[in-house]
């Protein structure tokens, strides 16, 4: 959360302070000295531009980082042709790496042309060494070079940068260290992510998450509810709680509570009119979490529950610590307390070592669960991972053909699935003015579903009863109801 800091009355001629956020508002203090000192000298206000390449948690650090760039004074601009560009990058499978370097190619381009431009990277990426050597030595137009652990500390750097005026690499291994009360810009003014934990330390076999996000860290819950009651009163009426395993909030605080704790206290609060949380580790998943479920008003009907496989021998392997049965047991409990959820999943096809059979359990699960939506990934090798290191590896003709079949089957049943509601009215949180057909609104059921109907910008942000008049597999065409 965020304090109302006049950051005109700092003084920028003494020391820095030592203690944060303190330092940091003196730095954007800075930036913002620096910002003027631009205007004067061309006439108009530098521009910035942020790009999230990774997950919601990755979005919500861009928003912090576009909150400072806002504070410094910086004006917003819609692509890379800025004065400033900032790359929040991603490193969970190796496409996610590429596109960073494709557009690097033409961050130079575009930097020749303007020699005031600024190349800042951050995020997942930067927290592998041999990402940061491939970029000192093969990409030296870069400017600034930070991770996932320091973020809150973009003015500071930026800084350096300016006084330095030579590349700033700073990244940290790790951190104990959580700093609130920074500012942070919405991308939407009703509906906000909120961190609740940082890192994991599950350490699936596959995944590089755990080496990139550092340890599992929870926030206290009293930060938490602050921060939210906080957005409640700035407007917002829906908050994504965020964490890589949010079933196992607070188990190392202080005094320990526990995720379904977490959200009883959420629920309790004023102008939040919808509770959503992302990711559920199904091995941690709590009869007393869907007890709260299933009596709660204001938490969505939608549970993203990675499976990962349904291949008990590969689940092991991956170290997800739940077999097959294990997991469709856990599918029966939560559809016999809440019988309207909706069900999301990721799957990963061809991790090393998977049979035909392995895989033909994969598919048994996706028929046995009816998802609403899968995200399916084709295994990628991440280095110093376990995984990466396993013999076996599954050549990539046979994982094409395998990842084709399951998307196919996923995406019949899924659009047999949505169509659920169809004939009924339900709740419908407005988005935004659709972008293909005029006079129209798009907005999300509960579930997350995406839903069109006639309407004007005064509906964004609010809440509307919808008939659900037709369905398109993966979302629905409607009208506004009467309540
Ligand atoms: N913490 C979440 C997942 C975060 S990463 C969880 O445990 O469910 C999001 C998804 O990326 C994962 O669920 C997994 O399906 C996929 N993923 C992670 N590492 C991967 C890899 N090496 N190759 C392919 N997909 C991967
Ligand atoms: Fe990765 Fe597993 Fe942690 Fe999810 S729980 S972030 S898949 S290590
Ligand atoms: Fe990617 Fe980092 Fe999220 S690796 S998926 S941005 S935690």
């Amino acid at each position: 959360m965020h304090q109302e800091i006049d950051l005109d009355k700092i003084d920028i001629n003494t020391e820095p302070p030592i203690e944060e956020p303190a330092r940091q508002y003196y730095y954007m203090a800075k930036c913002r000295e620096w910002v003027r000192e631009f205007e004067r000298k061309n006439g108009r206000r530098p521009t910035a531009f942020t790009q999230t390449f990774g997950c919601q948690m990755n979005a919500r650090d861009s928003e912090k980082l576009q909150g400072i760039l806002e504070q410094a004074g910086f004006e917003e601009a819609g692509d890379e042709k800025a004065d400033f560009v900032l790359y929040n990058t991603c490193t969970v499978r190796e496409n996610a790496n590429q596109r960073v370097y494709g557009r690097l190619g033409y961050l130079n381009t575009l930097k020749k042309k303007n020699p005031h431009m600024l190349i800042a990277l951050c995020g997942c990426m930067m927290q592998e060494p041999e990402v940061v050597d491939k970029i000192r030595k093969s990409y030296r137009f870069v400017d600034i070079i930070f991770g996932t652990h320091n973020i809150f500390k973009l003015a500071e750097l930026m800084d350096r940068r300016l006084e330095e005026r030579k590349m700033v690499v700073d990244i940290w291994r790790d951190t104990e260290q959580i700093v609130e009360e920074l500012p942070a810009q919405r991308k939407f003014p009703f509906k906000s992510g909120v961190n609740i934990m940082f890192g994991c330390n599950n350490f699936c076999s596959y995944c590089i998450v755990p080496y990139v996000r550092g340890r599992e860290r929870s926030r206290k819950p009293e930060d938490i509810i602050a921060e939210i009651k906080q957005l409640a009163r700035d407007g917002v009426v829906e908050v994504m709680l965020l964490g890589q395993n949010v079933n196992s909030y607070g188990k190392n605080l202080e005094t320990p509570v526990t995720f379904a704790g977490l959200l009883r206290q959420v629920e309790e609060i004023e102008g939040i009119e919808r509770i959503r949380f992302m990711t559920s580790h199904p091995k941690d998943l709590s009869e007393e979490l869907i007890q709260v479920m299933a009596g709660s008003k204001k938490i969505c009907r939608h549970l993203h529950l990675p499976v990962q496989s349904g291949s008990s021998r590969i689940l092991k392997a991956m170290n997800r610590r739940y077999t097959k049965e294990q997991y469709l047991d856990l599918v029966d409990r939560i559809r016999a307390a809440v019988p309207d959820i909706s069900l999301t999943t990721d799957i990963i096809v061809g991790f090393p070592g998977e049979t035909e059979e392995d895989f033909l359990e994969t598919m048994d699960v996706v028929e046995k669960v009816g998802f609403d939506s899968a995200f399916t990934f084709i295994y990628s090798r991440r280095t110093g991972t376990p995984a990466a290191s396993m013999e076996d590896q599954v050549p990539e003709e046979v994982v094409k053909e395998r990842f084709d079949r399951l998307l196919a089957r996923v995406q019949e049943l899924s659009a047999r699935v949505c169509a659920r509601d169809l004939h009924t009215t339900q709740k419908v949180l407005v988005e935004s003015l659709d972008d293909h057909l005029e006079g129209y609104v798009t907005g999300r059921l509960g579930n997350n579903t995406v839903v069109h109907f006639p309407g004007d910008a005064s509906l964004i942000g609010t809440i509307v009863p919808v008939y659900l008049e037709e369905s398109k597999g993966f979302y629905y065409m409607g009208t506004a109801a009467g309540v």
